[in-house]
């Protein structure tokens, strides 16, 4: 059974099964409602449902409170319809970024290697190539029948080639069960994407600070080498790269290499447990060290819930303000 559902204020109808979410049907069709988490957990994707009636399905109690159930209010990424629905919704992204319509893609495994300790850069080479903002993310079909999100690192220039990078997490299913396991080159894999609000805003021309611990350098990394393709687009870029110990530092040499040759570019490591010649601590105190004002620049964020809170925090002390500050709340998907 499908059922047509109106996006107000724009007012486009789209086809929706009733085994769908609401999310999923609108980014198919090419229309960008903002998300996150697409798993109910965020509250990003927060709608209004003006009529008809949907399942709210796995809407998680803290991001979708009672009191906003009773008035209507839906988490659009677990929501399926029960019959044809009109929502309102916070449609297109702004500040001129671009929108790709969500799509499945099948694809092989053409390298897959260790970087770092317990971290893995898998290259996918996907048979028809994806259209994507860099910084947005991919969804990647696990054993199973699960499904993980995972940071495109490579740029949109050969959407045909798309580098991710995966943390091993302990009994993991997508990592300790399969990736880390027995996932090998050759290898044929199904995913869908792109998604997520997470993206480079090209009209935005501050300087930059590109904030990410472990693999949470992925989108930024994306972010890096589109600009570096554009010969760096006039904008001084900054980035931290937040790990633990040198070992654990990947992609060095790409980044290194970058600051010697582009005068628009500066790498930070920051190790938070590694003496060494370099500086120690994490991402937020080498930034308020480094920027007792922050006012001016524009600022993405990608790591684990901690660091990009306490890296918010560091900015807001510095006086940069929320609508200059885009971050990935991710968690390395397990
Ligand atoms: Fe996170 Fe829907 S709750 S995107």
């Amino acid at each position: 059974t499908t059922h047509t559902i109106r996006v107000e204020p724009i007012g486009a109808e789209i086809q929706c099964r009733e085994d769908q979410t609401v999310l999923d049907a609108c980014l198919r069709e090419g229309i960008w409602l903002p998300h996150a988490c697409t798993h109910g957990t965020c509250g990003t994707c927060k709608a209004q449902i003006l009529d008809g009636e949907v399942d709210l399905g796995d809407a998680s109690p803290y991001a979708l409170l009672e009191s906003e159930r009773d008035e209507g209010a839906a988490l659009i990424c677990v929501a399926q319809p029960r019959g044809d629905v009109v929502l309102e919704g916070e449609v297109d992204m702004d500040e001129g970024v671009g929108v790709h319509p969500v799509r499945d893609f099948r694809a092989r495994v053409d390298s897959l290697d260790e970087i770092a300790p317990d971290v893995r850069r898998l290259v996918l080479a996907l048979e028809e190539p994806m259209k994507f903002n860099p910084g947005q993310y991919v969804l990647l079909d696990v054993p199973g029948g699960h499904q993980r999100p995972y940071s495109i690192a490579s740029t949109p220039a050969d959407g045909s080639k798309i580098e991710l990078h995966l943390k091993r997490s302990e009994n993991g299913v997508a990592t300790d069960g399969w990736v880390f396991r027995d996932l090998a080159a050759g290898d044929e894999v199904t995913l869908s994407g792109p998604y997520g609000r997470f993206s480079f805003r090209p009209l935005r021309t501050q300087p930059i600070l590109l904030l990410g611990s472990g693999t949470g350098l992925a989108p930024l990394k994306s972010m890096i080498r589109h600009l570096d393709e554009d010969g760096g687009g006039g904008q001084q870029v900054t980035l931290y790269h937040g790990v633990a110990t040198k070992d654990d530092l990947y992609d060095r040499e790409y980044f290194e290499e970058l600051e010697a040759r582009a005068d628009w570019f500066t790498y930070r490591p920051a190790l938070s447990r590694d003496d060494w010649q370099g500086r120690s601590g994490r991402v937020p105190a080498l930034l308020a060290e480094d920027y007792p004002r922050a006012g001016g620049h524009v600022a993405y964020i990608c790591g684990s819930p901690d660091m990009v809170s306490d890296t918010m925090k560091a900015l807001m002390k510095a006086r940069l303000f929320p609508r200059d500050i885009y971050r990935e709340d991710f968690f390395d998907s397990a």
